[in-house]
């Protein structure tokens, strides 16, 4: 397979793996340069966030995670990178079959109000230093890609059905890196803040939002926060804003 890949980015592509954010943090710790790519057609143990499985079909899914070693620049900006991978897909939906996909805060893409992929950033620490981040993308492509069966947290569905275009997943892959790329360019900037709350779906609405211990509460979704929090009003009218919680289906 030949695929056009920005620098600094170097495939390995794997048949099988248990995850390829696991893949990603083992080069981590063995000593890996930014840019390593772990492409994986099948997952046994893919995970999402919050301890969840992520179900994929090969070929019917794209599953993938970037090695990233945060230059000094992006240190303080680390927190970004989960928005950066959801961003990234949203440009090359874009780009490719002309669509706006929205960021359901904090990690998930939405396309007509239903995720089409889900972003899973995992942090290997060196002490009290940041070594660097397995930045895990899912996304549905076709249909089948999320099994039947296997219970959601949220509405989901591919890009082909929402858009009729089928997409070759190395296409996919290769225009996403792009986005990646041209994205952590302006990671620290205002401009990145700006492209990141321009996306975010559900600004000014009132929905329903679990915490980390599962009780749920109505709020308005205001804006984001510059460090990545979502700013919320709730139903007393009082502002808070939160960084652990997520957006659940209202009905
Ligand atoms: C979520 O929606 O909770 C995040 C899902 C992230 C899934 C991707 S698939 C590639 C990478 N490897 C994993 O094990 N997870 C991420």
């Amino acid at each position: 397979m030949s695929l056009a890949l920005p620098n600094p980015y170097r495939i390995r592509i794997k048949t099988e793996t248990d995850s390829t954010n696991a893949d990603v943090l083992r080069a981590l710790s063995a000593g890996e340069a930014d840019g390593l790519l772990v492409w994986a057609v099948r997952q046994t143990q893919g995970r999402g966030r919050q301890g969840r499985s992520w179900h994929s079909l090969p070929g019917a899914s794209l599953t993938f995670s970037v090695l990233i070693r945060p230059n000094p620049a992006e240190e303080a900006f680390s927190g970004r990178f989960t928005a950066l991978g959801a961003l990234a897909v949203i440009e090359a939906l874009k780009e490719l079959v002309g669509v706006k996909g929205a960021l359901k805060w904090p990690n998930d893409v939405l396309l007509n109000g239903k995720k089409t992929a889900g972003v899973l950033a995992e942090a290997a620490w060196q002490g009290d230093q940041l070594a660097g981040l397995a930045l895990g993308i899912g996304v549905n492509v076709s249909a089948g890609s999320v099994p039947e069966g296997v219970p959601l947290n949220f509405p989901a569905t591919n890009i082909e059905k929402e858009t009729g275009i089928r997409l070759e997943p190395d296409t996919l892959l290769s225009t996403i890196l792009q986005a990646i790329t041209a994205l952590r360019e302006i990671l620290p900037t205002p401009e990145f803040f700006r492209v990141w709350e321009d996306s975010l779906a559900f600004k000014g609405e009132w929905a329903l939002l679990r915490n980390e211990t599962g009780e749920t509460q109505r709020f308005r979704l205001l804006k984001l926060h510059d460090d990545g929090g979502l700013v919320v009003e709730d139903e007393a009218g009082e502002l808070q804003t939160l960084y652990s919680s997520e957006l659940t289906p209202s009905s």
